[in-house]
C-alpha cells in the first residue's frame, strides 16, 4: 500500500471546526471507497489560542506544517481579537511562508443552487479565478508619518515582481490548457492597466510574453471594474481569469455570490512546486454569530477537501466528492444559506457521505 496522505488540520475559529469535521467525515468515507489511507493531525491555532497564550504562529509551526502533504483550514477570525492580527499573523503568514503563490477559486454554480442572476444556470456560471497569492498590497510594506495628528500620512504600497507574476501567469496558462473547456480554452487577464501604469504594466507585458508559449489558449484582457460588470452580465464569457492578489480577493467574493454564497465556495492556496505544501479552505469566515448552532453550510469545506484530493494525488476521490456534492445540492438541500438548508451542518455531511 502506498504511503498515507498526511493532512494537517487547522479547524481555527468560530464555525471552522464544525465545517472541517464534516469535511473529514467525507474524507474518511471516500478513502474507504477509493482505497487510500490518510492521517490527520490537528493544529491548535486561531483566536482562542491567541487569547489564551498570546501566540499567533508559535515557533516551529511553519516548519512542522511543511512536513505534511496538505493543510485543511476551517476559518480564522475572532470577535475579541483586533482585525488584522490573525489574518496577517496566521492566514497570510502561512500563505507567504509556505509560498502558496496560487489562490485557486472555482466559481461554479451547482445544479439546484440558487444564483441571484436572473436567467442564468449551471451552464452559464462555471469559471475559475487564479489569484496571485504572495504579492501586491498584501505584502505589508508601508507606514505612518505623524500618526494621530491632523498631518498624518499613511503609505501602503503594492509590490509586484517579474518572478511573482510570471509564475502565476504561467501556471494559469497551464491550468487553462489542462482544464480544456469544451466551449474553448480562454484565459482573461484582469487588472487595471489604465491607472496602475507601473505594476500592472509589468503584469500586462509578462502576460503577453508567456501567452506566446500557449498558442492553443485564447487570451483576453478586462479592467477589473469592467470584469465586475461582465461577471454579472455574462458570466458565461469566462473560462479562466488570472489576476492580482487584491483584485482576486474582491472579484472572488462577487464570484462566490454568483455561485450561491460563501456556504458553497471553496478555494485552494497552492504551492505547485515539487515538495510544496498547499492549503485548502472554505472561502467563508468564522461566522461568530452562528458558532455552535450547527446551522452553517459545510459544502464549502467539503469542496475544499475535494480540491485537496485533486491536488494531492487522489483526483478520482476528489471528483467523486464533487459528484456527491452536486447530487446533494441538486436534490436535497432547500438553500445554501446558514439556517435555511433544511438540515443541520452534520446532516448535510451525512447526505454527502450517503451520496458518495
Ligand atoms: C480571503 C480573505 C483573506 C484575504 C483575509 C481574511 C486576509 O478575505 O481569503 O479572501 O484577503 O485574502
Ligand atoms: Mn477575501
Amino acid at each position: 500500500m502506498s504511503k498515507p496522505l498526511r493532512i494537517a488540520v487547522i479547524g481555527g475559529d468560530g464555525t471552522g471546526p464544525e465545517v472541517t469535521a464534516e469535511a473529514l467525515k467525507v474524507l474518511d468515507a471516500v478513502s474507504r471507497k477509493e482505497g487510500f489511507a490518510f492521517e490527520t493531525t490537528p493544529f491548535d491555532l486561531g483566536g482562542e489560542r491567541f487569547l489564551r497564550t498570546g501566540e499567533v504562529l508559535p515557533e516551529g509551526t511553519v516548519e512542522g506544517l511543511r512536513a505534511y502533504d496538505a493543510v485543511l483550514l476551517g476559518a480564522i477570525g475572532h470577535p475579541k481579537v483586533k482585525p488584522g492580527i490573525l489574518e496577517k499573523g496566521l492566514l497570510l503568514e502561512l500563505r507567504f511562508r509556505l509560498d502558496q503563490y496560487i489562490n485557486l477559486r472555482p466559481v461554479k454554480l451547482y445544479p439546484g443552487v440558487e444564483t441571484p442572476l436572473a436567467n442564468k444556470g449551471p451552464g452559464d456560471i462555471d469559471f475559475v479565478v487564479v489569484r496571485e497569492n504572495t504579492e501586491d498590497m498584501y505584502c505589508g510594506t508601508g507606514g505612518f508619518l505623524k500618526k494621530n495628528t491632523p498631518d498624518e500620512v499613511a503609505v501602503q504600497s503594492a509590490v509586484y515582481t517579474r518572478k511573482g507574476c510570471e509564475r502565476c501567469i504561467r501556471w494559469a496558462f497551464e491550468f487553462t490548457r489542462r482544464r480544456a473547456n469544451p466551449k474553448g480554452k480562454k484565459l482573461t487577464l484582469v487588472a487595471k492597466t489604465n491607472v496602475l501604469t507601473f505594476g500592472h504594466d509589468l503584469w500586462w507585458r509578462t502576460f503577453q510574453d508567456v501567452a506566446r508559449e500557449y498558442p492553443d489558449v485564447q487570451t483576453d484582457y478586462n479592467h477589473v471594474d469592467a470584469c465586475c460588470m461582465w461577471m454579472v452580465k455574462s458570466p458565461e464569457s469566462y473560462d479562466v481569469i488570472v489576476t492580482t492578489n487584491m483584485f482576486g480577493d474582491i472579484i472572488t467574493d462577487l464570484g462566490a455570490m454568483l455561485q450561491g454564497g460563501l456556504g458553497v465556495a471553496a478555494g485552494a492556496n497552492l504551492n505547485p512546486d515539487p515538495g510544496g505544501t498547499s492549503m485548502f479552505e472554505p472561502m467563508g469566515g468564522s461566522a461568530p454569530k452562528y458558532t455552535g448552532q450547527g446551522v452553517i453550510n459545510p459544502i464549502a469545506a467539503i469542496g475544499a477537501i475535494a480540491m485537496l484530493l485533486e491536488f494531492s494525488g487522489q483526483p478520482a476521490a476528489g471528483r467523486r466528492i464533487q459528484d456527491a456534492i452536486e447530487q446533494v445540492t441538486g436534490t436535497r438541500m432547500k438553500s445554501q444559506s446558514a439556517g435555511q438548508m433544511g438540515f443541520s451542518t452534520r446532516e448535510v455531511g451525512d447526505l454527502v457521505v450517503a451520496a458518495l
